[in-house]
């Protein structure tokens, strides 16, 4: 652990042991460079401690460089609860409780919402003591809700950019799309595509999802085993991160990815992986900012549903553009194009035309 700290790029992690429950909550810092953090609070269990830091590093850069894409004055955070498996539900409002006194403590170090396994009434809790610095609370008590539709919103609109570049046709009708997770952003998305008349497929481990999005609503379910070779067009990946690798990349037979998940890819090389076997990636953190949007535009800008939606579209759909096309022209990853426009604005410094966004306001 001490190693993975120190060699960090990030800037600090804040630790807690909550001696309750057993759960280790890990605070990461990636970079204030374009302004305060901002990032979830994810809620799960793992293998390891150390697992659980890692998760918290990676994912709070992976929210540095969704900020520095579209230009948001934010910086990149991230929270990782680190739950026992048996975690007595009893237990949990406590320690939502007593993390959100964490969160007030180190006051606007990392403005936090909702991430994978948490929800709005979790961040009621945690704004208990962790207000102004908590989005996403539910809309009783004067939050933003969920960011899962909104972030799905968004990965529909990856996806039909990632349809234009592959079959020069923006329209989803007829394409098969095999959605991975049907959680918050999984579960939307399938909403959008069936709308857009796509032919879904979706795979998911919990038996409950199974039996709703197959028995009752007729999608083709495939079973996780069988996940990485099933043939499809589009593979949207909207569950937990890491899963494209050395071993699986080989196997896949779809023609392009873009999916909700945050770090899709096991390492960067990865993305080579991809690119060599011509399927086209949609950068995970360009394509899930959607989520971001509507809790920071919706609470600091105090903006109606209609508008967000309308820039979540035209954000996610701008940026694809603009890095599939430095891809194409540098003969480079869509991965590293999304890399080097996140990098020339973490260079430039924060962007001067959004300066009414500050967090707090409403
Ligand atoms: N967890 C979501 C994400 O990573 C939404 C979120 C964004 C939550 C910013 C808090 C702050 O994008």
């Amino acid at each position: 652990m001490e190693k993975l700290i120190r060699e960090w790029d990030g800037e600090e992690i804040i630790t807690r042991y909550d001696h309750p429950t057993g759960a280790w909550i890990f605070i990461a810092i990636h970079s204030t460079r374009l302004g305060p953090a901002a990032g979830g609070t994810r809620m799960k269990s793992y293998a390891s401690v150390e697992d659980a830091l890692k998760d918290a590093m990676r994912l709070s850069a992976g929210m540095t460089y969704k900020f520095a894409v579209p230009g948001m004055p934010f910086g990149g955070g991230k929270a990782v609860i680190a739950v026992p498996a048996k975690l007595d539900p009893a237990l949990r409002a406590g320690l939502l409780r007593r993390y959100g006194r964490l969160i007030g403590q180190v006051g606007g170090l990392l403005n936090t919402g909702p991430d994978l396994g948490t929800t709005p009434a979790d961040m009621d809790l945690i704004a208990e003591h962790g207000s102004p610095h908590v989005f996403g609370r539910t809309p009783a008590a004067g939050g933003a809700g969920a960011s899962g539709p909104a972030t799905a919103l968004g990965v529909f609109n990856a996806i039909e950019v990632v349809c234009e570049e592959l079959f020069g046709d923006t329209s989803v009708a007829g394409r098969r799309v095999l959605v991975q997770g049907t959680g918050s952003v999984g579960g939307s998305l399938i909403g959008l595509l069936t709308q857009a008349g796509a032919r879904v497929m979706f795979s998911d481990v919990d038996e409950e999802k199974v039996r709703h999005f197959r028995d009752e609503l007729g999608l083709a379910y495939i079973p996780p085993e069988q996940l990485f070779g099933a043939s499809c067009d589009i593979l949207s990946p909207c569950a937990l991160g890491g899963i494209l690798n050395a071993d699986n990349i080989p196997r896949l037979k779809c023609e392009g990815i873009a999916g909700g998940a945050n770090n899709q890819l096991d390492t960067p090389e990865d993305a080579e992986r991809l690119r060599q076997r011509g399927i086209l990636y949609a950068p995970d953190f360009v394509v899930n900012v959607g989520g971001a949007m509507h809790l920071i535009y919706a609470e600091t800008l105090g903006w109606d549903d209609a508008r967000i939606e309308q820039d979540i579209a035209m954000t996610v759909r701008r940026t694809l553009h603009q890095l599939f096309d430095v891809a194409r022209n540098e003969g480079i990853t869509t991965d590293a194009a999304a890399y080097r426009i996140a990098e020339a604005r973490l260079a430039t410094g924060p962007a001067a035309d959004r300066p009414e966004l500050a967090i707090g306001r409403n």
